[in-house]
């Protein structure tokens, strides 16, 4: 079985991802968040710099471009794999309106047309394994149902299936009955991706999908870092055991001297650790009350202050999942 961390822009960038491995197990690969593909033919080194091998010793990355234009594409795609990478993944699945109304991301999955010529262009030249990431549809559930005739003609190293449309962005359900049409429908190996929080989440759903063997994971690790590990032992603790958070504290601190290191100033380091706890408050009791507290801090001393206080505290998740308050 294959856990895979999903790309969260703006928080899984090579400074999380290489922390995340140093602290925690059960993840086998990280998808980057993407890039976009440029329409110039030159790219800035820094442009690259999430990807650069130097940044990612410790977690085996896929690298993910945000094109419509094939020939960007390739540019793009040629300059990551001079770099050492074999597969770069194609998003197909961002709903933001921004993205969308440019017909990228989900925005193209209404273009049957424009997604198998852009697979024939990429893929007549493209000197390394294409994977690809996608929602049901923009619109409707049966846009994905024209793109699988398209997609079975061609050598894709896999099909990342996140099973919700562009237009409900993150909220609403999944559609598992739709996933499960992809399955009858695709010749490549799919990946499940889509709220899985808990072992539970998991066990339903490897139980409803025998045959999936890869599973990315998102916010759910972002708000449980333990989760791929409880996943692969079956363990589903009921509470944190004071080691576990000693750990996130760890995480957190590391984080944290990592990004004072890299971010320009203190406004966009605090703006990048509100973004973090947005998800890893649910470690702790109250979650929308620690978001606000966080949220609050104007300068890194005080952020500093309520950080430490909040992981003195009692003040751990009372929840079914967590409780037990970290000591030192
Ligand atoms: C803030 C945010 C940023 C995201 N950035 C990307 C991205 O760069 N590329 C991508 O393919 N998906 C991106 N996603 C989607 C996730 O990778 C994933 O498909 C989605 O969150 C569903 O999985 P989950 O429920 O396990 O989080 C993003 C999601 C969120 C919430």
């Amino acid at each position: 079985m294959k856990i895979i961390f999903a790309p969260i822009m703006g928080v899984t960038d090579h400074v999380y991802r290489q922390a995340f491995a140093q602290f925690f197990s059960g993840v086998d690969l990280a998808m980057a968040p993407f890039l976009s593909s440029v329409q110039a033919r030159s790219i800035k080194p820094a442009y690259l710099k999430d990807l650069l091998p130097e940044n990612n010793q410790s977690l085996p990355v896929v690298p993910q471009i945000l094109s419509k234009d094939p020939d960007d594409f390739l540019f793009l795609a040629h300059k990551i794999v001079d770099l050492g990478y074999s597969t770069v993944n194609w998003n197909l699945g961002c709903p933001s309106p921004t993205v969308i109304n440019k017909r990228r991301g989900s925005g193209l999955l209404p273009f049957p047309g424009l997604i198998g010529q852009f697979l024939d262009r990429v893929l007549a030249d493209f000197r390394g394994k294409l994977s690809i990431k996608l929602r049901l549809g923009r619109y409707a559930a049966e846009e994905i149902e024209a793109l699988w005739p398209i997609f079975n003609q061609y050598p894709l190293a896999e099909i990342i299936v996140h099973p919700r449309l562009g237009r409900q962005l993150y909220y609403g359900s999944v559609d598992l009955d739709a996933f499960g049409c992809c399955l009858t429908h695709s010749k490549h190996r799919l990946v499940y991706n889509g709220d899985i929080r808990t072992v539970q989440d998991f066990r339903d759903l490897s139980a409803r999908f025998p045959t999936i063997d890869s599973w990315m994971i998102g916010r759910g690790l972002l708000m449980n870092p333990f989760l791929a590990t409880e996943i692969r032992s079956f363990h589903n603790p009921s509470l944190k055991s004071g080691k576990e958070m000693a750990i996130l504290r760890a995480f957190h601190a590391e984080l944290y001297e990592k990004y004072k290191g890299v971010m320009c100033g203190p406004s966009h380091l605090l703006s990048r650790m509100k973004g973090f706890w947005s998800y890893f408050a649910e470690n702790f009791c109250n979650p929308d009350k620690v978001r606000k507290k966080i949220h609050k801090c104007n300068t890194p001393d005080q952020y500093l202050t309520v950080v430490r206080s909040l992981f003195d505290s009692d003040g751990f998740d009372s929840s079914p999942s967590r409780k037990t308050p970290v000591s030192g």
